[in-house]
């Protein structure tokens, strides 16, 4: 069973969103924060969310918390508005409940929409635990996890109380783990990419691929937007994380075209297994 999301359902400007298990509703597009700190964070934040955006992802490990609150705080949106995730970093699940207290005050937004286990790690049932009650005491809306995979996801399902309401993983054209993506969404959770356009430093070579650009001139879009789209038709939510307002703009823009079947099978002959991080 595949959590399903409605890609033609969106207001203008805006994502559709997906209603996750813990029953509440994500944008299926956000904006990714990894490599922004200090005031260019602030300002890629404020940026996106005037420009439409609903969903930012943070982690403790990216210290820019403190920043994505700011932004969040300073847009005058209502706050039920933004959908926010953070993450906690193995280093922590030793001490998950405080360093669940020490990121929601860094971030100074009230609650935090989505808390993820940032990678598997010894502690994880525990940590995972504090979150559950960070729910049930009304600081924390979801739990998911970030880097599980078929052997991951399948070993952790039963020290878990609530099933995690996402589960984060790398994700692009020349990556496409199609056998754990599919076995991660047959179990009713929904997948979300990391490195959706093949991450910094990678992303300029993997967006000058032919295939894309072909497909790219046909809908008069950018090989980015191209990606980004299918990325969504195949099911899975995404999170570019670009620093350029004129990027993050152009990423939003991929609610307006359709790729054929012919198009995704194109795209999908592309995954070389390429992982271009380690975890
Ligand atoms: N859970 C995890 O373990 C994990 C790991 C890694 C990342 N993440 C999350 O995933 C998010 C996305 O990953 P990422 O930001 O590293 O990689 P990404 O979005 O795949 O790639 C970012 C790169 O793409 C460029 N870019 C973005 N939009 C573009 C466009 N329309 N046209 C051309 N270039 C474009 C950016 O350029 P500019 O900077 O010039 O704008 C930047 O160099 C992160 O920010 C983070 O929130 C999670």
């Amino acid at each position: 069973m595949r959590a399903a999301f409605d890609l033609a359902s969106g207001e203008k400007g805006r994502a559709p969103v997906i209603r996750l298990s813990s029953g509440y509703d994500m944008p299926v597009l956000g904006l990714g924060t990894y490599s922004l700190r200090g005031k260019t964070c602030v300002n890629s934040v404020r940026a996106a969310l005037e420009l439409g955006y609903r969903m930012i992802d943070t982690a403790t490990y990216y210290g820019n918390e403190c920043e994505v609150g700011r932004a969040v705080r300073e847009s005058g949106l209502p706050r039920e508005e933004i959908f926010v995730t953070t993450k906690l970093y193995p280093s922590e699940f030793g001490r998950a409940e405080r360093a669940l207290d020490e990121a929601l005050s860094r971030l100074d937004i009230g609650y935090a929409d989505l808390v993820l286990l940032h990678h598997p790690g010894p502690g994880e049932a525990e940590a995972y635990a504090a979150i559950e009650r960070a729910i049930a005491a009304g600081r924390v809306r979801s739990v998911g996890v970030s880097c599980y995979y078929v052997r991951e996801i399948d070993a952790f399902l039963p020290s878990a109380k609530t099933p995690p309401a996402l589960v984060q993983n790398e994700l692009h054209p020349y990556y496409q783990d199609c056998g754990p993506t599919a076995h991660i969404q047959s179990l009713g959770i929904p997948v979300q990419a990391w490195y959706p356009l093949g991450g910094r430093g990678w992303a300029h070579k993997l967006l000058a691929d032919g295939v894309l650009a072909d497909i790219a001139a046909a809908h008069g879009k950018s090989a980015a937007q191209v990606v980004l789209r299918w990325e969504l038709q195949r099911g899975v939510l995404t999170m570019p994380g670009p620093s350029n307002p004129a990027y993050m703009a152009e990423n939003l823009a991929v609610f307006d075209f359709e790729l054929s079947g012919k198009e995704m099978a194109r795209i999908a002959a592309l995954d070389r297994g390429e992982k271009h991080d380690w975890y």
